[in-house]
């Protein structure tokens, strides 16, 4: 399955993005994008197809879908939407969805400081003997992922999958990912991406589409 992900929904290198001019984008960010790499409606697009698959493969029991705030709050939410209108609509079956919140930091400006704080998590002891979904933005080194899962073992949870929107392909593991989880949106080549709830140091949340930064909006707001 991981396979059948990889090659579908990879944006590979040669991957032609789309000019600013063809989408509308927020007037206060028009110079500090330089091209738009997945517009809203793909992302829409590709997210019905990940929870059909989500409730064809995880359809058998209750589940605790975990949202990865703040950056994973858009996906988590047209996700939900999705599951809820193949609840609704499918007829011979339907998961029933609690869903839950936690906050973690890692990046401070585009580069990953190799700490990890968790700094929202309360309820977590109610995953015990669950199925849990975790969901989140993007995974780039892999390692706030890794050190979420290690953390939520102490929990107990009956299984952990984990969707994430984009998973990055790293020069500096030869244009590898680092860690393909169980359900990934897109493959992306190794740009700082913003949109869609991806932020630069907290903007950028309020655009629709998936952007790579210029190094003009990079230095605006950089701290
Ligand atoms: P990792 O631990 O290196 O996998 O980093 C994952 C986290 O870093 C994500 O949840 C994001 O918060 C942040 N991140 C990594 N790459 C980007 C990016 O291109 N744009 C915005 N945030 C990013």
């Amino acid at each position: 399955m991981v396979t059948f992900f990889f090659l579908s929904s990879q944006i590979g290198d040669k991957w032609q993005p789309f000019d600013l001019s063809c989408f509308c984008v927020p007037k206060h960010y028009e110079n500090d994008l330089e091209q738009v790499l997945i517009p809203h409606g793909i992302i829409q697009d590709r997210i019905e197809r990940l929870a059909r698959d989500i409730f064809q493969e995880l359809g058998q029991g209750p589940l605790t879908a975990l949202c990865v705030l703040k950056g994973g709050y858009k996906f988590f939410s047209d996700l939900m939407d999705k599951i809820n209108q193949l609840n609704c609509n499918q007829g011979q079956k339907s998961i029933p969805v609690s869903i839950d919140f936690i906050r973690l930091k890692s990046y401070e400006n585009d580069q990953s400081s190799g700490l990890i704080k968790i700094v929202g998590s309360d309820n977590l002891s109610s995953l015990k003997g669950r199925n849990v979904l975790i969901v989140e933005d993007i995974i780039d080194t892999g390692r706030t992922m890794k050190k979420l899962l290690n953390t939520l073992q102490q929990y107990e949870p009956k299984s952990v999958r984990v969707a994430s929107l984009l998973v990055k392909r790293r020069e500096d593991n030869n244009g590898d990912v680092c860690y393909m989880p169980e359900y990934a949106g897109f493959i992306v080549p190794d740009k700082f991406l913003v949109g869609y709830a991806l932020d630069f140091n907290e903007y950028f949340r309020d655009l629709n589409h998936i952007c790579v930064i210029s190094q003009a909006g990079m230095k605006k707001y950089r701290k």
